[in-house]
């Protein structure tokens, strides 16, 4: 959090805006602690190390000083009543962005749910589901949550929006009772003798169950993940690995690894027939992204995850659902499309001589980051045709084309170098890029010459 926004300063004034001047100068006290040391060497020598609870600085001022043995979250306590304001906030921001692009309300959304951004936020994805649905966590006096409920249709003043809910592996781990609590939201929706065109949920649990002519219980599914004791959607692997060879065949991967439904009582039942008719009602796909610092072209999760399931919707559906992400760590957070991410990041990271050079830098490991980068911007093609021809253009004149910058790339590490250039090429024979004949054949030449030099 202090990288992304510039310094200590900036998060100071964040804080200001969220807590009173006392709670600030604590954080700020608790910062300027250093008990990192005498708690590793306190630990080693088997001592007890104070417990508190950690997650972000500025919603949690209790997670500083550090050193001491923080503990991710209470369970009960998801979503918080801070996590489900900023959740509903959130929820009507994805849906106005999507009725701008669409000119329509979405009937349902695919929607990720991580572990690592509900540990951060004390479950601002989980809150977001139940927005989209129209219903709210109910807190016991302990302030536990326990149930939900629906809110009235003429409170919420708009339809309540389906979800198609998938769950990464850890999530599963982690939140396994909030999957039951997702799973008893959906059904009370579900079941809510509304009008159809205000309640998408309840209008694709009847036509489900009437299509593949199973219970209306059944059909009221919504919540997905891998079967129990695996992870992950294997998508990245696929595309680092150039194991696919229509992007119909990374749909597929998709599907074949989260389609396991959760939820009363059911911890993992292949469901494969479900999952694909409940994608086939998804025109709006969705992430939150933990931080500017862990962006779409940073990791390789974005793509496995918010990608594969976009081109899996697309694989069924025909067209390509709208796809967004939600940055709300910030208290200005926004939701951008998979494109306008894309484009943020290849101008502050990929592009940006500050970033580049800073990578060159660290060597070996630095040019294997600038090729992620690559790869990981590819993966945005691959499964959303998100990148437009200028971030190739870019990338191409940024490392290769330049000869001063493809030695130091190739010095530092030539299976990095052969990698970029080898990847770039691959986005022009899938019909990614474009780029002019001579650029075409610079670029074939000097992959020869670096595949030569880094298997030699
Ligand atoms: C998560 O659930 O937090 C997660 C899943 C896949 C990759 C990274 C994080
Ligand atoms: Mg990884």
């Amino acid at each position: 959090m202090l990288d992304e926004t510039g310094g200590l300063d900036e998060a100071l004034d964040m804080a200001a805006q969220h807590h009173s001047p006392e709670v600030v100068q604590g954080i700020q006290r608790g910062l300027a602690e250093s008990r990192e040391i005498e708690a590793i060497v306190r630990a080693l020598d088997g001592r007890y190390i104070v417990p508190s609870s950690g997650g972000d600085l500025i919603r949690n001022p209790k997670s500083v000083p550090t050193g001491r043995n923080l503990h991710g979250l209470n369970p009960a306590l998801v979503p918080s009543a801070y996590a489900f304001d900023q959740a509903r906030k959130t929820a009507e921001l994805l849906i106005a962005r999507a009725v701008e692009d669409t000119g329509r309300f979405p009937e349902s959304i695919g929607l990720v749910l991580w572990g690592t951004d509900n540990l951060k936020t004390d479950g601002e994805a989980i809150g977001q589901v139940f927005a989209l649905l129209g219903v709210e966590p109910l807190v016991d006096d302990l302030g536990r949550v326990h149930d939900v409920r629906l809110v009235p249709l003429e409170e919420l003043g708009r339809p309540r929006i389906d979800v198609v809910a998938t769950a990464s592996g850890i999530f599963r781990d982690i939140f396994a009772n909030h999957l039951e609590l997702l799973d008893r939201a959906f059904r009370l929706v579900a079941e809510a003798d509304e009008p159809l065109d205000r309640n998408f949920v309840r209008k694709h649990t009847l036509a489900m169950a009437a299509e593949l002519e199973i219970g209306f219980e059944e059909a009221a599914h919504r919540v997905f993940s891998n079967a129990a004791g695996v992870y992950g959607t294997n998508v990245n692997f696929a595309i680092e690995n150039r194991a696919w060879t229509t992007e119909d065949d990374l749909a597929r991967i998709f599907q074949s690894r989260k389609s396991f439904v959760y939820g009363r009582g059911i911890a993992g039942r292949e469901a494969e027939q479900l999952f694909e008719r409940a994608l086939a009602t998804v025109d709006v796909t969705f992430q939150n992204v933990d931080s500017l610092e862990m962006g779409l072209t940073d990791v390789d999760h974005y793509t496995e995850y918010l990608g594969g399931m976009t081109k899996a919707v697309e694989h069924i559906r025909g067209g390509q659902p709208a796809a967004y992400v939600g940055d709300f760590l910030m208290p200005n957070g926004k939701v951008r499309s998979v494109a306008e991410m894309v484009a943020l990041e290849t101008r502050t990271k990929t592009l940006n001589p500050r970033w580049f050079e800073g990578m060159l830098a660290h060597g070996y490991e630095g040019a294997r980051e600038i090729e992620s980068h690559v790869t990981n911007t590819f993966g945005w093609s691959a499964t959303c045709r998100a990148v437009p021809a200028w971030v190739y253009d870019g990338v191409a004149e940024t490392y290769a084309l330049d000869a001063e910058i493809l030695a130091r790339l190739r010095e530092a590490n030539p299976h990095a170098a052969a990698g970029l250039v080898g990847r770039l090429l691959e986005a022009n024979t899938r019909g990614y890029w474009a780029p002019a004949a001579p650029v075409l054949e610079q670029l074939k030449a000097y992959y020869l010459d670096l595949e030569a030099a880094a298997e030699g």
